[in-house]
Formats: structure tokens, C-alpha cells, sequence
């Protein structure tokens, strides 16, 4: 754990507030390190207010973007809105208007928020709303694995504080038996040259999730979490997934994206372009879902998966 993380912890779990000493002694650290920390947090968003004689007391996080430090490396460019219609729409823009590889828009609400398929995608304060424009110099039928590898990413962000999420094939993160986040994958592209790829991820983090029975908020197992932190440790893990991916293709995300599969084994229905309903063998080297039916081994690109009634 993070030393400022430990400082943080003390205070959210505290009804009453702590004194610098009473930190400084359970932490067994100096005073004057407990006050650095403090400064720390307060600069990252957290809003702590210090009373003399009495002592710090946690009031809530900002949470709000700090787009320098989201710009990290390979992150080109960041434009926040506070309310904006779509990410997705911004981004597409953009890129269609020539925006560098590693252009990152989010916003803190999202008024036009769209899912797949065409659906509404609801998207409140609270949650991580962004899209992300990507270039990659691979051929478009390769493109639709992008979004596999994300949600792995994301599986991996989350389980790291100690949620059991997993991937839903073909673009869902969920966590007991909940959904906490889509991806939506778009692109420009010619038969064999993609002009670029628009990754947008909603993920409910701190908002109340829609009211649908299967979707929730990763703040409801772990208590509020910094947005900003999430998304940069997303960042950081995608940045190499992704220079993996375009390099070497699914083939070295297959294993774990099988091992952390929603669906690995269980019975499930598929609509797309053709329907057909089978028991799920995993996912293939291309990221293609392998399908046991009544008419022998499938493999399907896309389509929205549900879990059939009557399990294997
Ligand atoms: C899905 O599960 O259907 C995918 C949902 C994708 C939602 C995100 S939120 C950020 C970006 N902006 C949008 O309008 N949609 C995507």
C-alpha cells in the first residue's frame, strides 16, 4: 500500500478525527511525514480539513481531473469535460479530424452516452467515462480483439483491489454476477488499413448504478474510489497490452482472458448477425468465442452473449 494511501485509510475509517501524533504513532512514522502526506492527498483531490488541537478529519473526495497526470507517456493529448453529449461522439471527431494515436476525452457526465448496439448508455456524475483514439498499423479484422484486451485490463485493475471481476466476451467487465462496465469499439478503416480505432469504456465506479438488475458499481464492494486512479493505472497497463497486441496479436492474452471468462463453460445464447446457442469451449487465439452446438465446434466475431436458461 501507498504510504499516502495508509494516511487515507486511517481517516475514512475514523468517526472521530486523528491527530498528527496519533497518525504519525500507528503509522510509525514522523509527524512531519504524516504532514507531507496530508499535503499530498489534499493536492490529489482529497479533501481533508485539519482542526489545531482537534485533528484531521476526512470530508469526501473531489475526485476531479488532473489531465498532467493522466498524460502520461504515451497519452498524447487530454480534453475533460465536466458534461459533455458522448465521449465517443468527441473522440470520433477528433480522430476523424487527425488526432494523434493516445487522445484521451472524458467527462464527468455524459448527456448522449451510447452503448452497443445503439442503446443509451446512462452516465452520471461518479462515473468513468472516456474514450481513447488509437492507430494501429494492424489489419481491421483484427480490430475487434482491441476491445478484449482492454477488458482484460480492466479485470486486472479491479481484481488488484481485491474485486472477483471478470470478462464477459465480447466487451463487458462484471463482477459477481453484476456488470460494471462496457467498452464500445469503433473504427475508420479500408479493407486492409485501419485510419483509427475509438475505444470508449464506461465503467460505473462511485454513481448509483442504472436500475437494472444486472448492473452495479465497483463502489459498492469497495467504498468510494478515485476515478483519476483507476483510469492512470488502466493507462499504464494498456499502454503495454496494447504495444503487445499490435505486435503479436491476441495469442498471448488468451490464456488469462480464458482463466478470468464469465462465461468459460456455461451455456449461453448468442444474437448477431447469426444466432445459435451452445456451451462455451473459451475463446481462440484471434479472440474468437468457441462455441459447442448441436451441430459441432462454432466460432463467432461478435454478437451480445447471454447466459441460456437451462445451464449444461
Ligand atoms: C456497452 O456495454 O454497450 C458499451 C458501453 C460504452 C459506454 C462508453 S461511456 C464512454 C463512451 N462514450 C459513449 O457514449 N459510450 C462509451
Amino acid at each position: 500500500m501507498k504510504a499516502g494511501q495508509a494516511v487515507l485509510e486511517k481517516l475514512r475509517g475514523s468517526a472521530v478525527p486523528l491527530s498528527g501524533t496519533d497518525l504519525a504513532r500507528d503509522l510509525g512514522v514522523s509527524r512531519a511525514a504524516v504532514h507531507k502526506r496530508i499535503e499530498k492527498l489534499r493536492a490529489s483531490g482529497e479533501r481533508i480539513v485539519g482542526t489545531q488541537r482537534v485533528g484531521y478529519r476526512w470530508r469526501g473526495s473531489a475526485d476531479r481531473w488532473n489531465p498532467p497526470a493522466l498524460r502520461q507517456g504515451w497519452v498524447t493529448d487530454v480534453v475533460a469535460f465536466s458534461t459533455v453529449g458522448s465521449t465517443q461522439d468527441e473522440a470520433k471527431t477528433r480522430a476523424a479530424g487527425g488526432a494523434d494515436e493516445g487522445t484521451l476525452v472524458v467527462a464527468d457526465r455524459q448527456t448522449a452516452g451510447r452503448g452497443r448496439w445503439g442503446r443509451v448508455w446512462v452516465s452520471p456524475r461518479g462515473g468513468l467515462w472516456y474514450s481513447l483514439v488509437l492507430r494501429p498499423s494492424i489489419a481491421p479484422d483484427r480490430c475487434p480483439a482491441l476491445t478484449l484486451v482492454a477488458a482484460l485490463d480492466w479485470v486486472r485493475v479491479l481484481r488488484r483491489r481485491g474485486l472477483d471481476a471478470r470478462v464477459k466476451w465480447p466487451n463487458d467487465v462484471w463482477v459477481d454476477g453484476k456488470k460494471v462496465a462496457g467498452i464500445l469499439t469503433e473504427m475508420s478503416a479500408e479493407t486492409d488499413r485501419v485510419h483509427w480505432v475509438v475505444m470508449g469504456v464506461g465503467l460505473n465506479v462511485n454513481n448509483r448504478p442504472p436500475a437494472s438488475t444486472e448492473a452495479a458499481s465497483v463502489s459498492q464492494w469497495i467504498g468510494p474510489v478515485s476515478r483519476q486512479e483507476l483510469l492512470s493505472e488502466w493507462l499504464t497497463r494498456f499502454a503495454r497490452s496494447y504495444g503487445r497486441f499490435v505486435r503479436n496479436g491476441f495469442g498471448p492474452f488468451q490464456r488469462d482472458f480464458n482463466r478470468w471468462s464469465l462465461l468459460h463453460g456455461r451455456r449461453v445464447r448468442l444474437e448477431g448477425t447469426v444466432s445459435m446457442e451452445g456451451q462455451v469451449l473459451g475463446v481462440d487465439g484471434l479472440g474468437r468465442l468457441r462455441l459447442r452446438t448441436a451441430r459441432g465446434e462454432k466460432t463467432c466475431v461478435g454478437g451480445e452473449v447471454s447466459v441460456a436458461r437451462n445451464p449444461a
